[in-house]
């Protein structure tokens, strides 16, 4: 089993897209530039969403503008290049990616990011479709992601629980993993969108998935996605790794959550932070390729940044 764990740093897309506050398209570029000093893996830069569901996100294409130019300089530097990858829910946003990528050398997105859920309800109220409509509109994406010689990473949120439906059977997880394989996607994204796990309740879950054998552990394959609602995202990794996982999401600064798993009386919990994470894989006896100076430098910036965004925004209601 390889010690050398990869580590997607999520906080430019999951981090900011619940941010009630503007953050201006230059701090998002100058966070992704800091996380390609740190040498995480892979940055999820934003999404190609409706802005009129996440009106943070609506400068993707000013942000992937900015991006392209440190991507080649860093792919450089590095042992290996940096991905990118970017959120995308349907066609519209494959429209954006495809005008993002185009007369660009290198590309800057490396990987489509496309999204469902275990969880009837949450699917609805993240993309209003269901489970099965979300699939259907993935086809499109997949196709047009390979035919321009780019992963395709499928997620599915709510596995361990629903904010709107309660738990979660680890057998609706399973089929829904099934489907996005059937539907082509490369590799399999496992999200605790509201931080419902333990490290019981994500042992049985990544036992299940170990024991139907239709996706690999591989961190090419397989991607664990873990929200910190009550401080047990690091018994949950550490779980993970004691399992087989090799490849994880994080945010710097533990920033994050989607604005469509909060509900009236409680914000959607932040992602699990990067630096536990690199601590709770070193405890581990396994190594990241992580620069952590360069990732605390990241980390001061991305919070300061939020921040003062913070101090400015009008409060609002969390649904
Ligand atoms: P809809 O309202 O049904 O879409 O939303 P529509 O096709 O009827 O279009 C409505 C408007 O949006 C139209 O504009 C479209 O052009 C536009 P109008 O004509 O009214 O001016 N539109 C778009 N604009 C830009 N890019 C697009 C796009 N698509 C339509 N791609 C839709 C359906 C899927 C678009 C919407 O529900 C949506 O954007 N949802 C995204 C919600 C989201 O981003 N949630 C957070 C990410 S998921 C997450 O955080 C979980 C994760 O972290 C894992 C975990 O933690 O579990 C990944
Ligand atoms: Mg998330």
């Amino acid at each position: 089993m390889p010690d050398l764990v990869r580590i997607t740093d999520v906080s430019p897309r999951d981090g900011l897209q619940n941010e009630p506050g503007v953050i201006a398209t230059s701090d998002k570029v100058r966070l992704i530039e800091l996380l390609c000093a740190a040498n995480v893996d892979e940055i999820e830069v934003t999404s190609f969403v409706s802005p009129k569901w996440v009106p943070q996100l609506v400068d993707a294409p000013d942000v992937i503008a900015g991006a392209a130019a440190f991507k080649p300089a860093s792919s450089r530097a590095g042992t290996s290049a940096i991905a990118f990858s970017a959120l995308v829910p349907n066609e519209k946003g494959m429209d954006g990616v495809t005008l993002a990528n185009s007369g660009r050398s290198p590309r800057v997105i490396d990987k489509v990011s496309v999204f469902t859920a275990a969880s009837e309800t949450f699917a609805r109220r993240n993309t209003n479709a269901s489970i099965a409509e979300s699939i259907e509109r993935f086809a499109p994406v997949i196709r047009r992601s390979h035919e321009q010689g780019l992963r395709v990473r499928g997620y599915v949120s709510t596995i361990i629980a629903c904010p709107f439906e309660g738990p979660i059977a680890p057998d609706a997880v399973l089929s829904v993993v099934d489907r996005l394989l059937d539907a082509g996607v490369d590799e399999i994204d496992l999200g605790d969108t509201i931080g419902a796990a333990t490290p019981e309740t994500i042992g049985v879950l990544l036992r299940r998935t170990i024991a139907a054998g239709r996706v690999s552990l591989s961190p090419e394959a397989f991607t664990l996605h873990l929200h910190d609602t009550r401080g047990l995202a690091g018994a949950c990794a550490a779980e993970a790794l004691r399992l087989g996982v090799r490849s994880f999401d994080s945010a710097i600064a533990g920033l994050g959550g989607c604005p469509y798993a909060s509900t009236p009386t409680s914000r959607a919990p932040g992602n699990i932070d990067t630096s536990l994470l690199i601590s709770v894989i070193e405890r581990a006896g396994l190594r990241t390729r992580v620069n952590a100076e360069a990732l605390r430098d990241a980390a001061a910036f991305a919070s300061r940044v939020v921040g003062e965004a913070r101090a400015s925004a009008t409060p609002r209601n969390h649904a």
